[in-house]
C-alpha cells in the first residue's frame, strides 16, 4: 500500500482562519507521497457551511484536472457574514493514487459590511476623565445571558491599543491590537472566539486603552496625536443560543470608564504601573462601578474598518537570563544572553508602594557599564510600584523594548545579588511560521543567520520597523526592500507583508509618490530604493507564494510609482532629480556623512530600470499585453541611456564604487563587454580593498550576488568569511547578537558611532542572508515558476571555506531541502523536493559516469533525466528525497601543492595562522603580502623565512596532513 495524503491545508495562508472578511479566500495544501516524482492530476475541494460532514455542500468542485495545489480560490456562492465554513480536499496523482480526503478544515468570515457594526466607538466622558491622562482606560459593561449559548464572537477594535477582557480573563493572547495600519484610511479589528468564557446569568466585559502609535509619542520628541487625540473603542459581541436566536452587545454610552493601574504606557517609553491602583474583579461581574464616569460617542476619523489581515503579535519565545552582574559604574544589570525585542516580566515580593525600575539597553560599552546612548529619546523604562501582598508577577504591555541588558533598581535584597528565575524575557513579534533554516560548517557563518533571524524577529512587529530601541521603530521602505527575500526564506510572511503592501497603496500619494516610511508618520517620501518597495515587495511576494491576486491588488500602486519617476526631470529615461538618500551608510562616504559616495542619478537610474523590469513582468503575469509592450520599450529606453550618460564607450562605468559596478551588474545594466569589465572591477576594487566591502543600504545586499554572478564566487565568498572591519563577521566576533545598522556600530578600539543613530538591531545588512541560501546552499527557484513549483538546486562550493552547507525552506508546496558536504574523497548532495514539484539540480563538477544516487548509479536510475555539461551533471527530478554522491577528484576541496595559489584559498589572517602553525619563528609577513604572494613557496619567502626547497615540501606535507579546520584556525 502506498501513500498519498493531503496535509497542511489552509486558506489565505492561515490555518482555521477566524474572522475573515475575504469574499473569495483562497485554499492551498500540501500532498504528502510515499512515491518519488509525485505530481498531481487532479483534485477536488469541498465546502460547507455550518456542519462537517458534507452531506451538502455549497461548493464542491468535482473532479478537476489541474496540477495546481496553491492559491485556489473560492468560487461558490456568495459567502455570508459571521458564518463558519467547513473544507476539505482530495486528490488523484500521475501514479494513479486517489488520496482519503484531507481533514476538514475551516474559515469563519466576519463581517462583510459596514451596516453591520451596531457598536459605536466610545471613549471616557472629558468632563469626569482628563482625555489627555497618560494613564489607560478602562472601560466596562455588565450584561445577562440566557441559557443555551452555542457560540459567541466578540469582533474589537481601538485606538491606540486595546486589549480585552472578559470575566476576569483576558480575550485571546494578542498583544498590540489593533496593529499598526494607515488609521485613518483602514483600521484592523480582531475576532474571538469566546463560546467558553461567558456563562449564564451575568457577565462583564472590559476594555483596556492605551495611546500606542495612534496617539502616542512617535518619530520626534514632541510628537503626540499623530492620528488623533482621543482614544476609543468599538466592540461588538454576538451570542448564538441553540435555539437559533442572536444577542448582541455593543459598546455605547451605557459602558463605565476609569482609569486604573497603568499610569503610562508609550511604545517608546515604557509603562509605569502602580499595583496599589489595581481595580480588582473591574472585569467580574457584580463589581461595584458605581463611582466610575460616564462613557460618550466622540467624534472619529476613521473611515474603514477591515478584519485582522496579519498574523497577530504574541510572544513566541521565552528567555531565561544568563546572568547579572554589577557594571564598574555600579549599576546591578540583568544579561538576557541574547539582543532580543519584547519585555521582562518578573516575580518580585516587596512592601508596599516599593518602586521597582527596569530600564533596557543593547551593549554595555568599552568600560562595561549599559550604554542608553543611542537610544536617543526613547526611554525603554519599566516602574513597577508594588502593592506589597505577596509574590506579585508583572510584565509590561502596550509597549516593548529593544534590549540585551537591563538595569534594575529597587528589586528589594539586589544588594546580594538577583535571583534570576525570577526574570525571564519574553520575545514578541509578528508570530510568523518559521520556514528556513541555513546552516554551514563555519560556525561564525552560523551565528550571523541566527542575528539575521533575531534581526527579522525584532522588527517585524506588526509593520517591518527599521529598528525597535530607539526613538524610531518606523515602517521604512528601503529597510523592508531589501531584506525581503532573505525574510521570507526565514518566515512566512504573505499574512505580513499583505497588509503592510495595503497601507503602502493606502499612504501612496496621488502623483504616485511613495512615503519614506509606511504607515506614513513621517512625511518624507520619494527616494530611489526607498519607494521601490512598492514594486519589489508585491513582486517578491509573488514569486515566493504564487500570489497573483496581491500581484493585482498591487498593480496600479507599482504603476503608479513607476510612472511617478518617469514625470520627473527632464529626461524621461534618467532619473537624476529630487531628493535620494543614495547609498546610505556606504563606508566610501564623506567624512560625517551617511552617504556613499555612488551617485545618486546612477542609483536612482538603475532602481528606475529596475522597478520598470519588474512592472512588465508583472503585467506578463497578469495578461496585460499593452503594459507588457509599454514598458519592455521603457525599460530598454532607461537601459540604452544609462549606458550613454555612466559607461564609457570602452565599457568602464564611470562611477569607481563598489556599489556602482554591483548594481549595474545585478539588474542586467551592461553587457557584453561592459558587464565582464564592469565584472572584473568590481573584484579589482574588492581585491585593492584587501577583500573589504564598503557598501551601504544600496550596494550590500547584491555584492555576493554580482560577484558570483560575474565570475567571481571565491571573491564573495573570501567577503563573506572576512572577519575584521568591516565585515559581517567582524560584529559576530565583536559579540553581536543581532545585525548592526553600521559596519561600525562597535569600533575596532571599541568605542561606538555615534549615538545619533546607532542600532545595534538593524536588518537591512541580514539581506546578505538571501545569498547564503540561494548561492551557498544553493535553494532556489526557476524565475519562471513562482511558489518553487519549479525548484533550482545549485550549490556552489565555496573553496576551503566551507566544507558543507544546508538550507531547509518549507514552500507552500513543502519542505525543500538542499544539502552539500565535501570530504577528501566525496561530494555528497543532499535534495528534498515536495510532491507537485520537481527541481533542477547541478552538481557541480561532476562525471556522469561517476555519480551515484543512493546505492544506485546515476546513469542506471530511470525517473530522472541528467546531462553532463561543462560546469557538472544537471539532474532533473521529481519529488523525492535524494542523495548524490562523487568523487571529490576537481579539487573542490584543494590540497597545497608547491605552487598552489595561496590568494585563492586564504586571507591573510588564514595564511597568518598557517605559517604561525607550520614555521614557528618567521617574522610577520607585512601586511598586504597575501595580495602579493601567488604561491606558499612565495608565502614563505616573504614571510622571510631562509627555508630550503626541502624545508618548504615539508611544510607542504604537513599542512596537507592538517585537518582542514585546524589549519583554518
Ligand atoms: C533608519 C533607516 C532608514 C534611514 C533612511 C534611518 O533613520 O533607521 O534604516 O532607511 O533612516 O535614511
Amino acid at each position: 500500500m502506498t501513500n498519498l495524503t493531503v496535509e497542511a491545508v489552509t486558506c489565505e495562508y492561515r490555518k482555521n482562519p477566524l474572522g475573515m472578511d475575504i469574499k473569495r479566500p483562497r485554499i492551498s495544501w500540501k500532498i504528502q507521497s510515499d512515491l518519488r516524482g509525485t505530481m498531481q492530476k487532479a483534485y477536488q475541494i469541498q465546502v460547507a457551511v455550518h456542519q462537517e460532514d458534507f452531506h451538502e455542500t455549497i461548493w464542491d468542485t468535482g473532479i478537476v484536472q489541474s496540477d495546481e495545489s496553491i492559491q485556489i480560490e473560492y468560487n461558490g456562492p456568495q459567502l455570508e457574514s459571521r458564518t463558519r465554513y467547513f473544507y476539505r480536499i482530495k486528490i488523484w496523482d500521475n501514479h494513479d493514487r486517489e488520496s482519503d480526503w484531507s481533514e476538514t478544515a475551516w474559515w469563519e468570515t466576519s463581517l462583510f459590511s459596514s451596516e453591520e457594526w451596531k457598536a459605536e466607538w466610545i471613549t471616557p466622558d472629558p468632563k469626569q476623565l482628563d482625555l489627555h491622562s497618560e494613564a489607560a482606560f478602562l472601560l466596562r459593561k455588565e450584561f445577562t445571558l440566557k441559557t443555551g449559548i452555542s457560540s459567541a464572537r466578540v469582533y474589537g477594535t481601538g485606538v491606540g491599543l486595546y486589549e480585552l477582557f472578559l470575566n476576569g480573563g483576558r480575550v485571546g493572547e494578542d498583544l498590540l491590537a489593533p496593529g499598526w495600519t494607515s488609521y485613518h484610511k483602514r483600521l484592523q479589528y480582531q475576532t474571538y472566539d469566546i463560546t467558553e468564557q461567558l456563562q449564564v446569568g451575568t457577565n462583564a466585559i472590559g476594555i483596556v486603552l492605551a495611546d500606542g502609535w495612534y496617539k502616542g509619542n512617535l518619530v520626534r520628541e514632541d510628537h503626540r496625536n499623530i492620528y488623533g487625540d482621543t482614544r476609543a473603542a468599538k466592540l461588538q459581541l454576538h451570542v448564538t443560543y441553540h435555539d437559533g436566536t442572536e444577542e448582541i452587545i455593543v459598546t455605547d454610552p451605557t459602558w463605565k470608564a476609569a482609569t486604573g493601574p497603568i499610569l503610562f504606557s508609550e511604545i517608546y517609553h515604557g509603562q509605569t504601573y502602580d499595583a496599589r491602583l489595581e481595580k480588582e474583579g473591574w472585569s467580574q461581574s457584580h463589581f461595584h462601578d458605581e463611582d466610575w464616569e460616564d462613557t460618550i460617542i466622540p467624534d472619529m476619523p476613521i473611515t474603514k474598518l477591515v478584519a485582522q489581515e496579519n498574523v497577530p503579535v504574541r510572544v513566541t519565545e521565552v528567555l531565561k537570563p544568563m546572568e547579572s552582574f554589577v557594571t564598574p559604574a555600579g549599576d546591578t544589570v540583568l544579561d538576557m544572553g541574547q539582543n532580543m525585542v519584547g519585555r521582562i516580566r518578573f516575580q518580585v515580593r516587596a512592601p508596599k508602594g516599593t518602586r521597582i525600575v527596569l530600564t533596557h539597553a543593547e551593549v554595555l560599552d568599552k568600560e562595561g557599564n549599559i550604554y542608553f546612548g543611542n537610544l536617543k529619546f526613547a526611554k525603554q523604562k519599566v516602574e513597577y510600584i508594588a502593592k506589597g501582598e505577596g509574590i506579585e508577577t508583572f510584565a509590561p504591555n502596550f509597549t516593548f523594548q529593544g534590549f540585551r541588558y537591563v538595569k534594575i533598581e529597587g528589586y528589594p535584597g539586589q544588594e546580594n545579588g538577583l535571583p534570576l528565575d525570577h526574570f525571564i524575557g519574553e520575545v514578541i513579534h509578528s508570530d510568523m511560521e518559521s520556514t528556513g533554516t541555513f546552516e554551514c560548517s563555519d560556525p561564525l557563518v552560523n551565528r550571523l543567520q541566527q542575528n539575521i533571524v533575531w534581526g527579522q524577529r525584532g522588527n517585524f512587529l506588526d509593520v517591518p520597523i527599521d529598528c525597535p530601541q530607539r526613538s524610531e521603530r518606523l515602517g521604512w521602505t528601503a529597510d523592508a526592500q531589501v531584506f525581503i527575500q532573505t525574510a521570507l526564506f526565514n518566515y512566512h510572511g504573505g499574512p505580513f507583508f499583505t497588509k503592510w503592501l495595503r497601507d503602502l497603496q493606502a499612504d501612496q500619494l496621488p502623483d504616485g509618490n511613495v512615503p519614506f516610511v509606511i504607515p506614513n508618520v513621517e512625511g518624507g517620501k520619494g527616494s530611489a530604493a526607498w519607494g521601490d518597495a512598492a514594486t519589489i515587495i508585491p513582486w517578491t511576494v509573488y514569486q515566493t507564494y504564487g500570489d497573483k491576486r496581491l500581484l493585482s491588488d498591487q498593480y496600479d500602486s507599482m504603476k503608479a510609482w513607476v510612472e511617478y519617476i518617469r514625470r520627473q526631470g527632464k529626461n524621461e529615461f534618467l532619473w537624476n532629480t529630487g531628493f535620494h538618500f543614495g547609498d546610505w551608510l556606504a563606508l566610501d562616504a564623506k567624512e560625517n556623512s551617511f552617504v556613499g559616495a555612488t551617485p545618486k542619478d546612477l542609483i536612482a537610474t538603475v532602481f528606475y530600470a529596475y522597478s520598470t523590469r519588474i512592472l512588465r513582468d508583472a503585467a506578463k503575469v497578469l495578461e496585460k499585453a499593452d503594459d507588457v509592450e509599454e514598458y519592455s520599450i521603457l525599460l530598454n529606453h532607461i537601459i540604452e541611456q544609462f549606458n550613454q550618460e555612466f559607461v564609457s564607450p570602452a565599457g568602464r562605468l564611470v562611477s569607481p564604487t563598489q556599489t556602482a559596478h554591483i548594481i549595474a551588474l545585478m539588474f542586467d545594466m551592461v553587457d557584453g563587454k561592459a558587464k565582464e569589465r564592469t565584472a572584473y572591477e568590481l573584484n579589482e576594487l574588492i581585491m585593492l580593498n584587501d577583500y573589504h566591502l564598503n557598501t551601504g543600504f544600496v550596494g550590500t545586499p547584491y555584492i555576493c550576488f554580482a560577484l558570483s554572478k560575474g565570475g567571481y564566487h571565491e571573491t564573495a565568498v573570501k567577503l563573506l568569511m572576512k572577519d575584521d572591519y568591516p565585515s559581517w563577521l567582524y560584529q559576530v566576533k565583536k559579540g553581536a547578537t543581532t545585525v548592526w545598522e553600521h559596519w561600525d556600530s562597535i569600533k575596532p578600539d571599541g568605542s561606538f558611532w555615534s549615538d545619533q543613530m546607532n542600532s545595534f538591531n538593524h536588518y537591512a545588512y541580514g539581506s546578505i542572508g538571501n545569498w547564503m541560501y540561494k548561492v551557498i546552499a544553493g535553494l532556489d527557484m526557476d524565475a519562471t515558476s513562482p511558489a518553487y513549483k519549479k525548484i533550482k538546486i545549485e550549490p556552489k562550493f565555496a573553496g576551503i571555506s566551507f566544507t558543507s552547507a544546508k538550507a531547509i525552506h518549507e514552500s507552500m508546496y513543502g519542505k525543500i531541502v538542499s544539502s552539500w558536504q565535501l570530504t577528501n574523497d566525496q561530494v555528497a548532495v543532499e535534495v528534498v523536493v515536495p510532491p507537485n514539484t520537481t527541481a533542477d539540480i547541478l552538481l557541480p563538477k561532476a562525471k556522469l559516469v561517476d555519480v551515484y544516487e543512493g546505492d544506485e548509479l546515476l546513469v542506471t536510475g530511470d525517473i530522472y533525466s541528467f546531462i553532463e555539461t561543462s560546469e557538472g551533471v544537471k539532474v532533473t527530478v521529481g519529488s523525492g528525497s535524494y542523495q548524490f554522491t562523487y568523487p571529490n577528484e576537481e579539487g573542490l576541496r584543494p590540497r597545497f601543492t608547491e605552487n598552489t595559489k595561496i590568494i585563492d584559498f586564504l586571507d591573510h589572517q588564514e595564511a597568518v595562522a598557517v605559517l604561525e602553525k607550520v614555521a614557528p619563528g618567521i617574522t610577520k609577513p607585512p601586511a598586504l603580502f597575501t595580495t602579493k604572494a601567488r604561491s606558499l613557496k612565495e608565502l614563505v619567502e616573504i614571510g622571510e623565512a631562509n627555508l630550503t626547497e626541502d624545508k618548504v615540501k615539508e611544510i607542504m606535507e604537513e599542512i596537507n596532513q592538517l585537518e582542514w579546520e585546524e589549519v583554518l584556525v
